[in-house]
């Protein structure tokens, strides 16, 4: 799939934009900013219907403004859906799907699937795991719609049982009503343990083949899901759901007291090793880096294969971070995927031997299609 137009209105430092796009690779060159990655931000939202980074909605506004309004017009092996998010001061974000209203962000999701690597992906590796947790929820409802929706269903329910759980502090008399919350905790949270599972091992393999082309040593990766309860069968989720109802009724007397969920999907995590060891500890600033690439690499190719979709790629100040000969295989590991690529410096690409190449110039929220690649040595 590849988005074939988008139009941004008063959306951060655009006023008006229209542009449209070819099923290529997209290059927005331009100096800081100028509104580069605003632009892979307004795409971001209409994947996943909020931004990539942890913005408010009303941050999205254009200073001054009093709402901004973001179209955008996908070109996918199923048809050309539309996509139309408007937010305006007082009033609730509205987003419409080829004109219907969207109720539930899982309607739309989907719709344009979007990989994305932004400075902000490499916290999947240096930060807590609340950061990888975010990342294997979002890819993971960009396959599975009904993922999104158990994960929706357990947040809530989490929600309202920390809600009892801190009010038995006072009043121990409610702890009747708690196991009211127990059996919808356990079906949605084990069927998300299962789901986290499965992708995990999946993309695990993937990235092993994308890291080991990338790296010119063959750097071995693995990814192993650190789950909060861990079935014998990981794909059985009856027994996921039975493990997880026992640590509920073991730990209860110790929830109440912390007034908390103790064990579930809110705590699970994932490691990635390099070459045997964690790259969270002991990883290069580059290493962690190509750690992140190969896992987004191969997170397209499960898409690619679970979809019959070809995911867009959004890549936010990454190409001059790597060095040529990297930069050179990823330019080849993305044939047939629309990708946009920020960068300050346009020359870096000057070599690269695909036509299939064209370059914006980003300056003050004014996007500017080059008529011809730039000649050697500009
Ligand atoms: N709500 C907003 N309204 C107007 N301008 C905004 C808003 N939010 C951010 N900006 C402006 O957008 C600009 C930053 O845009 P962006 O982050 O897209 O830059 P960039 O081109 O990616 O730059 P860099 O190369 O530094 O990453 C800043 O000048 C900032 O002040
Ligand atoms: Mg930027």
């Amino acid at each position: 799939m590849y988005v074939k137009n988008i139009r941004l209105s008063n959306f951060r430092n655009y006023d008006n934009l229209s542009a449209e796009f070819e099923n290529n690779i997209n290059i927005l060159y331009g100096n800081n900013a100028q509104g580069k990655t605003n632009l892979l931000e307004a795409m971001f939202l209409c994947a996943f219907g909020r931004s990539h980074r942890p913005a408010k909605d009303n941050e999205l506004v254009e200073f001054g403004g009093q709402g901004y309004t973001v179209s955008a017009e996908i070109e996918g092996a199923y048809g050309s859906p539309t996509i139309d998010i408007s937010s305006q001061k007082g009033e609730k974000k509205s987003i419409r799907l080829n004109g219907i209203p969207v109720k539930k962000l899982g309607e739309m999701m989907g719709t344009l699937r979007i990989v994305m690597f932004a400075p902000e992906d490499l916290l999947m590796i240096k930060e807590g795991p609340g950061e990888r947790r975010k990342f294997l929820d979002m890819s993971i409802s960009q396959i599975k719609p009904t993922y999104f929706y158990d994960l929706q269903k357990y947040l809530k329910v989490l929600e309202q049982r920390n809600n009892l759980l801190r009010e038995m502090v006072e009043n121990p008399k409610l702890s009747d009503t708690l196991c009211i919350w127990d059996s919808a905790l356990t079906e949605s949270g084990a069927r998300i343990i299962a789901a986290r599972d499965a992708f995990i091992k999946r993309l695990s393999g993937n990235a092993l083949a994308r890291h080991s082309a990338l790296t010119e040593d063959g750097e071995n990766l693995e990814m192993r899901y650190l789950p909060s309860i861990r079935a014998e069968n990981m794909e059985d989720i009856d027994e996921i759901r039975d493990l997880f109802n026992k640590l509920l009724e073991r730990s209860r007397d110790r929830e109440q007291k912390m007034g908390a969920t103790l064990s579930g999907p809110q705590r699970d995590d994932f490691e990635v090793y390099v070459n045997g060891k964690d790259v969270k500890s002991f990883g290069s600033q580059g290493q962690q880096r190509a750690a992140v690439l190969s896992i987004k690499m191969a997170e397209i190719d499960i898409i690619k294969e679970e979809t019959d979709e070809v995911p867009v790629l959004l890549l936010d100040d990454v190409m001059s971070e790597l060095d040529k000969k990297r930069r050179d295989y990823l330019i080849k590991g993305i044939s047939g995927v629309q990708t946009f690529i920020t960068t300050t410096d346009k020359r870096i690409f000057k070599n690269l031997k695909n036509k299939d190449i064209s370059y914006y110039n980003v300056t003050e929220g004014i996007l500017k299609k080059d008529k011809k690649r730039p000649s050697k040595g500009s």
